[in-house]
């Protein structure tokens, strides 16, 4: 009887376990797959996007009216409809932007959006609320301001088709121009530490430990042949956040290089990494895929990591620039004359003059969600996040 009980218990025991270890099985499987999916699953949008950057025109994604005669003030108002990264401080940054344009321009709250020239409105996921939407005046143009890239955009544009009539951002492809940066002529002398007394090689900062860029795998590499110290709050180093690019400027000039490297490779997505190392007098090494330049900077100013074929062949180059006096000093020559401007607003001047235009075509962007995806990045998609997750936290820990 005991012996059989036993028998019986083990027989149970035995099914058991067995059905446990299917179970298992079955969902390590399941997780296998779903890796398996989310790390070699390719994308087919990448190749759409790819080939709608051949005719590469803002053109299919307007449609353009009549013309429009302005009125004829001598000061243009522009309404600041939303916040700005749920701030309202941008109207105050804006009018002081204002304040050094040839003509005039004046930024007022929600409450003057009735009697105003035009309406402004952050494109962030917070800022606008697609619901909460003015009535609209067809003499008033509505101004969409977008800074971040394509890649990093998680809304659904489709629903900001049509509501549109002036786009203002980093891509030149926009109405209103809004680089991160740009050249002025200098006024005062240049404070460049000399070559001899810049004894470190290089810095990056980074705020963000994972990038669709994978910088982290870039400075690994780079890191094998030359020296580079990383601050920021994925880095070794701390700094001060709030001082333009972390660095001092005369700690950044103890330096020769700042990796100036993109978090993504979207078109015309150069952002104030770059500019902040060109204000600060050290030579900037960029990641800059095919699309993307700066078309006002070109290999006088920088030295882009994608110019060479490996990221050896980089190292060599770069140990030869800090090597040669006259050539790294070359990358420097620019600075007797020109000063950088790095302010997110100084664009705006840029958009106070086109509001002075006498007349402007009528235009709305009636396919707003193409003209946003018209870029060298793929649009934003979870599964590429689950990948950079991955990629970041799995396989680069482990040397993969
Ligand atoms: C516009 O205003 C200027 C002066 O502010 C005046 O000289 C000009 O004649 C005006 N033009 C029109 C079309 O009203
Ligand atoms: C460069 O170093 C020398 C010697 O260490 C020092 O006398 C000089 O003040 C330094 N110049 C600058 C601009 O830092
Ligand atoms: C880079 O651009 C500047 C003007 O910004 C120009 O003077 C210079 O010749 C250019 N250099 C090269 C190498 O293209
Ligand atoms: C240093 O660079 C210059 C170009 O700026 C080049 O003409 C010179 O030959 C280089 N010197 C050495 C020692 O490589
Ligand atoms: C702006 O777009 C709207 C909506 O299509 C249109 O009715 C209006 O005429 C446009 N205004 C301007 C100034 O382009």
């Amino acid at each position: 009887m005991i012996i059989k009980r036993k028998c019986w218990t083990k027989r149970v025991c035995c099914r058991k376990a067995l059905q446990i270890f299917k179970i298992l099985c079955l969902v390590q499987c399941v997780v296998v797959t779903i890796l398996y999916l989310v790390i070699f699953y390719e994308d087919s949008n990448d190749v759409q996007n790819q080939i709608i950057e051949t005719f590469n025109s803002e053109q299919p994604y307007l449609t353009t009216f009549d013309k429009m005669t302005f009125s004829n003030q001598s000061e243009k108002t522009v309404a600041v409809w939303t916040t700005f990264f749920r701030s309202h401080s941008w109207l105050h940054n804006i009018n002081s932007a204002f304040l050094s344009c040839t003509h005039k321009c004046r930024a007022v709250n929600e409450k003057g959006a009735l009697y105003s020239d035009a309406l402004l409105f952050h494109y962030q996921r917070y800022d606008l609320h697609v619901h909460q939407l003015p009535k609209r005046n067809p003499d008033q143009i509505w101004i969409i301001y977008l800074m971040e890239p394509t890649i990093y955009i998680e809304r659904n544009v489709v629903e900001l088709n049509s509501v549109f009539n002036w786009t203002m951002s980093y891509r030149r492809d926009s109405t209103v121009y809004a680089p991160y940066g740009s050249f002025i002529r200098r006024r005062s002398d240049t404070e460049t530490k000399p070559f001899l007394n810049r004894t470190k090689f290089a810095f990056a900062v980074f705020s963000r430990c994972d990038d669709f860029g994978k910088r982290y795998r870039i400075v690994r590499e780079l890191q094998k042949y030359v020296n580079i110290d990383v601050y920021g709050s994925c880095g070794h180093l701390k700094c001060d956040v709030r001082s333009q690019g972390c660095l001092s400027t005369e700690k950044a000039q103890d330096y020769l290089f700042k990796l100036s490297f993109e978090n993504s490779h979207c078109k015309d997505y150069v952002t104030e990494k770059l500019w902040f190392s060109l204000k600060q007098g050290v030579v900037p090494v960029v990641n800059w895929v095919k699309g993307q330049e700066e078309t006002r900077v070109n290999s006088s100013h920088v030295i882009n990591l994608y110019d060479f074929h490996t990221i050896k062949d980089l190292a060599k180059y770069l140990k030869s620039v800090a090597a040669n006096q006259s050539l790294y000093n070359s990358y420097l020559t620019w600075r007797q004359e020109l000063d950088v401007e790095t302010s997110h607003f100084h664009s705006f001047c840029n958009l106070c003059q086109k509001l002075h235009q006498s007349t402007v075509r009528r235009q709305v962007y009636s396919k707003f969600s193409g003209w946003v995806t018209n870029d060298v990045c793929p649009k934003y998609k979870f599964v590429q996040k689950i990948r950079a997750w991955i990629d970041r936290w799995i396989l680069f820990p482990i040397g993969l």
